[in-house]
């Protein structure tokens, strides 16, 4: 077989590579370890930045994220029973899109089959062959098929434990990791949200995140320790424990019920650097991972894909290659900052197993000031937003 660009990950990355090629002539095959499926039942993030919203009606696929996702202009910070708002549409005059990653996946799956796409489900054994070659190649099984795509271009969408990271041999990749001492227990019910606005809530017993959905669909999260299993969470347990970390006019208010999906995920800050090589340009998260605190990771994947769609677009429309030769640089010019954005949040709203009394007393300080500073809620308000691209 032979395409233009050989897309290996069939996440939202990949997929939205995918269908903005599409529109614009431009071939891909996409390479998916799992099924379709199994990529939709993962619950993950569910806050999009104007940015990301901007290429889903461009990749033609808007309409129903449109119709259905919810404009959030603020969001609340909570300190114990201490609670205050930053407005984003204030200082920045635009705001955010609750629609969840679950949901936009499924319009790109659509979309894509709907239009013909290229996407091959179940690949075992994807080995990307000469990157760094005029003429690259992918190899990979399908039920115990060996097949083989010559192509132009290799886009990495495999997401962290992906395959095309690897490729970059370590005397040219270097990789930054930071990794908390804590998890986020995470809790989907079929429950009107808390509240009309997400909660970021300190609090002694640890972080708290109230968000959601929809109208009946919440998400909810703690700070869990990194030894917690989901099966140690009764839902009674998570409940109880979610009202003890959040200020109590909102805890009265909470309806509780089943949890349909239960989960943990670690905390980590990881960049891999460059995010190309050769013929070979990672995007998402193969190249890089946020902590959750801030909603930077669906979003930093969406800043790759413009840039990568963009320097593609030049270089078929134009013969141009000025854009991808510019993508390393430019995509982790962004990354980095939304990295600091993570981190600092992260830092701000956690309890830490080894914080000090001064320790404390700074965190409470930053958030007095975030509370008390316009120009403090700007910088938040302009980072939870998106930079610019
Ligand atoms: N071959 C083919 N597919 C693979 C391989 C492989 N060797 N390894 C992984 N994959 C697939 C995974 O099954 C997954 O469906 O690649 C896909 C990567 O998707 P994601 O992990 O979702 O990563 P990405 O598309 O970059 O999405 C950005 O933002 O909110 C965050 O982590 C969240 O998933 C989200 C991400
Ligand atoms: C979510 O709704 O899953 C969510 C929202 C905001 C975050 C992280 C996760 O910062």
């Amino acid at each position: 077989m032979r395409t233009q660009v050989c897309i290996i990950g069939g996440g939202p990355s990949g997929l939205l590579l995918s269908q903005l090629l599409h529109r614009k002539g431009i071939d891909t095959i996409v390479l998916e370890r799992k099924t379709r499926d199994y990529v939709l039942g993962r619950i993950r993030a569910g806050i999009l930045e104007v940015g990301f919203t901007d290429l889903m009606r461009e990749a033609g696929v808007g309409a129903r994220m449109d119709a259905e996702g919810f404009k959030h202009d603020g969001t609340v910070i909570a300190y114990g029973e201490e609670e205050f708002g930053v407005s984003f549409h204030e200082h920045t005059g635009t705001d955010v899109l609750v629609y969840g990653q679950t949901e936009l996946t499924r319009d790109l799956y659509d979309a894509r089959e709907a239009e013909g796409g290229n996407l091959v489900f179940n690949v075992e054994n994807v080995k990307i062959h000469d990157a760094k070659g005029a003429a690259p190649y992918v190899t990979y099984q399908v039920d115990g098929g060996e097949h083989r795509i010559d192509c132009d271009y290799v886009a990495g969408c495999d997401g962290f434990h992906g395959v095309s990271r690897q490729t970059i041999p370590l005397t040219v990749r270097r990789e930054y990791e930071k990794l908390y001492p804590f998890g986020w227990l995470g809790v989907l019910s079929e429950t009107p949200p808390v509240h009309d606005e997400l909660i970021y809530s300190w609090s002694e017993r640890g972080f708290a995140l109230c968000s959601m959905r929809n109208a009946n669909l919440s998400r909810y999260y703690i700070q869990c320790s990194l030894s917690d299993a989901p099966q140690d969470w009764s839902d009674e347990a998570f409940w109880s424990e979610l009202k003890r970390r959040i200020p109590s006019r909102y805890a009265d208010a909470l309806v509780t019920g089943p949890s349909i999906e239960k989960s943990i995920a670690p905390l980590r800050s990881f960049v891999t650097e460059p995010m190309r090589w050769g013929r070979l340009f990672l995007c998402g998260d193969a190249a890089h991972i946020v902590p959750p605190t801030g909603a930077k990771g669906l979003n930093t994947a969406a800043s790759d894909i413009h840039y990568l769609y963009h320097g593609l677009m030049q270089f078929y429309q134009d013969g141009d290659s000025t854009g991808l030769d510019a993508y390393s640089e430019k995509a982790l010019a962004r990354v980095w900052k939304a990295e600091r954005f993570s981190w600092t949040t992260t830092n701000l709203l956690h309890r830490y197993p080894d914080q000090s009394e001064f320790d404390l007393k700074m965190q409470r300080a930053d958030i007095d000031f975030l509370r008390s500073n316009v120009a403090a809620q700007k910088v938040f308000a302009e980072n939870y937003v998106g930079l610019p691209y």
